[in-house]
Order: C-alpha cells, then sequence, then structure tokens
C-alpha cells in the first residue's frame, strides 16, 4: 500500500484540525470530510422548530429523520444542504455554536448519525474530522492523527479567526465558551474525546500550520513510503 485510504483527524475545537485536513487532501487529492457539520445540522434545525435541544428521544428523532444532504465539492469542502437549500454558513452561527456540544452529547444523537459518516469514510481516499473518528467511528482507519494545544492557546485562535471576520467578541468570552464546550466534549459518557490508541499525537501549541503539515507528512512518509501524490520519474529513458 503507497497511501493511507482513510485519514481520521481528531482533537479538541482549534486544535488545527481543518486546516491540517485540508491541507492533507489538497496534497493526497483526497476529498475532506467535516463531521462537526452534522452535529450542526441537528443543533441548526432544533433551533429552527424551537426544539428542547437537552431532550434526547426528541433531538434523536431529529437526527434520524434530518432533511440533510452532504455534497463534497471538487475543491474537497463539505457543503450541507438542509430541507433543500445550502445551510453552511448558518451551522456557524454563535446560536449554534452555543448549543452544539448539548446535543452532540446525547448518546442516541451519536447512534443516529454514526451510519453516514461510516459510509462516507468507507468510501476511502477520504480525511474525516471530528472528535471520534479514530476510536468509533472508524477505528479501522489507517493514518490516525490526534491534534492538541492548550486552552489558551485554542481560545486565542478561535478569538483571531472571529475579529478578522468582523465578530466583536473578548478573548475572555471565548475562553470561557470554549472551557465550557471542551468540559462538555471530553465529560460526555459515548465517545468522550480522547486519542485512539494508534493515533500519532501532535501538540500544536506555538507550531504553524506549515510545521503541523510538515510533521503529519513526514509520520506519513514513513508509515506508507509511497504518500505522495506526483509519481516519481520512471528511472528508465
Ligand atoms: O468541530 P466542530 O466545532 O464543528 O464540532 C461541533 C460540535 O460537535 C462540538 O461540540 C464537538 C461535536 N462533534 C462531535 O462530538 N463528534 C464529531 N465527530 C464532530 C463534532
Amino acid at each position: 500500500m503507497s497511501k493511507p485510504r482513510i485519514i481520521a483527524i481528531d482533537g479538541p475545537a482549534a486544535s488545527g484540525k481543518t486546516t491540517l485536513a485540508r491541507r492533507l487532501a489538497q496534497a493526497l487529492g483526497y476529498a475532506f470530510f467535516d463531521t462537526g457539520v452534522l452535529y450542526r445540522a441537528v443543533t441548526w434545525a432544533a433551533l429552527q422548530k424551537g426544539e428542547d435541544l437537552q431532550d434526547e428521544a426528541r433531538m434523536t428523532l431529529l437526527a434520524r429523520t434530518l432533511d440533510v444532504e452532504l455534497r463534497i465539492t471538487e475543491t474537497g469542502e463539505t457543503l450541507v444542504w438542509l430541507q433543500g437549500r445550502d445551510a453552511t454558513q448558518e451551522l456557524y452561527s454563535p446560536q449554534v455554536d452555543a448549543w452544539v456540544s448539548v446535543v452532540a452529547a446525547h448518546p442516541g444523537v451519536r447512534q443516529a448519525l454514526k451510519d453516514v459518516q461510516r459510509r462516507l469514510a468507507l468510501q476511502g481516499h477520504i480525511v474525516v474530522v471530528g472528535r471520534d473518528i479514530g476510536t468509533v467511528i472508524v477505528p479501522e482507519a489507517d493514518m490516525k492523527i490526534y491534534l492538541d494545544a492548550s486552552l489558551e492557546e485554542r481560545a486565542r485562535r478561535r478569538y483571531e479567526e472571529a475579529r478578522r471576520k468582523g465578530h466583536s467578541v473578548t478573548l475572555e468570552q471565548v475562553l470561557k465558551d470554549m472551557a465550557r464546550r471542551d468540559a462538555l466534549d471530553a465529560s460526555r459518557a459515548t465517545a468522550p474525546l480522547r486519542p485512539a490508541e494508534d493515533a500519532y499525537v501532535l501538540q500544536t501549541n506555538g507550531l504553524s500550520a506549515d510545521e503541523v503539515f510538515e510533521k503529519v507528512m513526514q509520520w506519513m512518509r514513513k508509515k506508507f513510503p509511497n504518500s505522495n501524490k506526483t509519481p516519481a520519474p520512471s528511472a528508465t529513458s
């Protein structure tokens, strides 16, 4: 085998998963699937309907019956179509941000969303990003990466990103919200956030996106000696 079939990337919010996944997908010519959009889609639909997001039975039913279509574009983005239209941008509203960890902690919701994630991942040639990809969704993934960084560093990255997008937030707010979401993601009974035993773990504190990418490519070249997109030139003339 010269390339991994499935690359699983897990880790907490703002640990650098999406940036790394995009770059790997581009370098290898793979699709990129961000599984967080599914939990966000259920949260979005529940908010639209004015449902009680703490009610596991209601949220599970919603997850099972959700009219959602995922489209992975040529450039590797995951677009989310809900009720017949592209709702991708709305999934990142502050309201969805505030509730999504609560919805994602319901075991019934996780079970309901498992099959669709597995089916997409098993198509192969894909980089799958989430919290439990290497441990629960596709434990058979042949390259697992777990990115981490301190709460302060991750909050600073999110804060800077929000400011760049013109949102008026304070660093304290972002830090507080992230700590709350971290605690929910890590303490939930089903599929809590943790690295798979066979994952490569990288602390990204102080590392640039380039450095993270290079480190992961090094690991990958070692594990899959021909993992470059471009074939080597033929030795014969
Ligand atoms: O990565 P994100 O911020 O889009 O994730 C949104 C929420 O969904 C976050 O609370 C973690 C949760 N999530 C999860 O529990 N499992 C996944 N595979 C992906 C996301």
